[in-house]
């Protein structure tokens, strides 16, 4: 038992875990599909083995072939592993944004890795997909896996990860929830469960907030590989072809701060370490069991462990920077907004004479991607602009010409002593975060003396 001739066959029948403790008040059964257990560590190997295999039977990719990606995660690791055992190069294109860890992963693998900036429209050609699409186009033996339109990444599911489901639970399963990135798992495992068991299993989908699958406007959100993100200059918000709306009943909006308690909750109470995509679907499935019989079996799926997320979610200096903690302190740092402070910001897409115009006196304001004014993800902040810089500045020309350095940014329900540690010398203005959304602004003139005071009783 569970011998196997390569790495690519150990892909699949990962195992299913009743959770205990987070499901407290609950009556229906939930389990968690464990897809960190794949060699690889997440369920993208399956649709890594999966394209392979797809493309080797068509005769795209053949013996001396190079696999070429553009992903920030899990798939581009699949696929590295599954090509190094098989003797194929690899080429990974990853946005800037890309934990070091990710690239260090898929050079361990020898994949060659190209950086480029992440938050691009989908029309520029140096968005991270262009670029692997022009890779592949122009390395003989190239082929491009493009997992978001690739139906081999459904088969995957609907082959392996559905009739797992259904054979684990002996036909058990009355719901199936997973976060949608390209889809391909909730479209391939909800399709065979739905055919499997002649429409009786509801498939719910999880969603970040903001994300454009359930109506949201495509902010940035701070769960990755899940939802989908609109840059505001995208001509057209375009869903892969992986996802398959048909097969999805409902779908369960999740805020950052939900998914974020609930990866720790799980951790903590569960003993399973999982990554923020499965936090998020973990919330949402615990929402829809809350309103199930004891009769229902709710499956969700986690996608990958939390290893990869522990300078993050669990990182409580992190956590608490962003405003995603709970107030402990007698004063916070909320306490210093006043209803006048408004978390002012420059598009960045204005010009030197616009941003002046909002700067007023202020000496510098943060620089964000959106012009809406209001839930200005932190994540969406591009740089600062210094009034005096702009001044000496060309009046028609672009604001992200000229920018400095982000601000410092402090946690709504941090103490005023542990934000006055956090800006340390920085005497700009500071952003303070809630939720890792921009509540307002503060100069470090107002934090520090407050912080002062307090020691001293003031
Ligand atoms: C961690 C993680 N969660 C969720 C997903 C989404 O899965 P799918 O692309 O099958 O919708 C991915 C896909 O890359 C992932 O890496």
């Amino acid at each position: 038992m569970n011998v196997y001739e390569t790495v690519a066959a150990a892909i699949g029948n990962t195992a299913l875990v009743r959770l205990n403790a987070v499901t407290e008040g609950i009556e229906a059964a939930v389990y968690a599909k464990l897809e960190f257990l794949n060699p690889g560590g997440s369920v993208k190997d399956r649709a890594a083995r999966s394209m392979i295999e797809a493309a080797e039977s068509s005769g795209e990719l053949a013996p001396g072939g190079t696999v070429v990606e553009g992903t920030s995660g899990n798939t581009g690791i699949g696929l590295a592993m599954v090509a190094a055992s098989r003797g194929y190069r690899t080429i990974v294109v990853v946005p800037d944004k890309t934990s070091a860890e990710k690239v260090a992963f898929l050079r361990a693998h020898g994949a060659e890795v190209r950086v480029t900036e992440g938050a691009r429209p989908t029309d520029h050609p140096d968005h991270v997909r262009n670029i692997a699409r022009r890779i592949a186009d122009e390395t003989p033996g190239g082929w491009l896996a493009g997992q978001y339109d690739n139906p081999a990444n459904i088969g995957a599911h609907y082959a392996s990860t559905g009739p797992e489901l259904w054979q684990q639970t002996g036909g058990r399963i009355t719901h199936f929830v997973a976060g949608i990135g390209t889809g391909g798992t909730i479209s391939g495992t909800g399709r065979y469960l739905k055919e499997v068991s002649d429409g009786f299993v509801t498939v719910v989908g999880a969603d970040p907030l903001n994300s454009t699958y359930n109506g949201g406007d495509g902010r940035a959100y701070y769960i990755e590989s899940i939802g989908h993100f609109l840059h505001p200059d995208s001509p057209e918000d375009i869903w892969p072809e992986c996802y398959d709306r048909s097969v999805v009943d409902s779908i369960l909006t999740v805020t950052d701060r939900e998914a974020i308690t609930t990866v720790r909750a799980l951790a903590r109470r569960e003993g399973l370490l999982v990554g923020g995509s499965g936090g998020a679907a973990v919330a949402a499935a615990l929402r829809l069991a809350r309103t199930l019989p004891a009769d229902a079996t709710v499956v969700v799926l986690i996608p990958d462990s939390g290893r990869a997320y522990l300078s993050k979610y669990f990182d409580d200096d992190w956590v608490a920077r962003l405003g995603f903690d709970d107030r402990t302190g007698d004063v916070a740092v909320t306490d210093l907004l006043g209803d006048t402070l408004d978390p002012l910001t420059v598009p960045s897409d204005a010009t030197v004479a616009e941003a002046l115009e909002v700067l007023g006196d202020r000496p510098e304001l943060p620089v964000v991607l959106r012009r809406t004014p209001s839930s200005l993800v932190v994540a969406e902040i591009v740089g600062s602009v210094t009034r005096n810089d702009l001044i000496a500045a060309n009046p028609t020309s672009v604001v992200t010409e000229h920018l400095s350095v982000p601000l410092s940014v402090v946690g709504a329900f941090e103490s005023l002593g542990a934000a006055v540690k956090r800006i340390g010398a920085d005497t700009r203005t500071v952003v303070v975060a809630e939720s890792g959304i921009v509540s307002g602004l503060l100069s470090a003139g107002q934090l520090t003396d407050r912080s002062s005071g307090e020691r001293s009783g003031r």
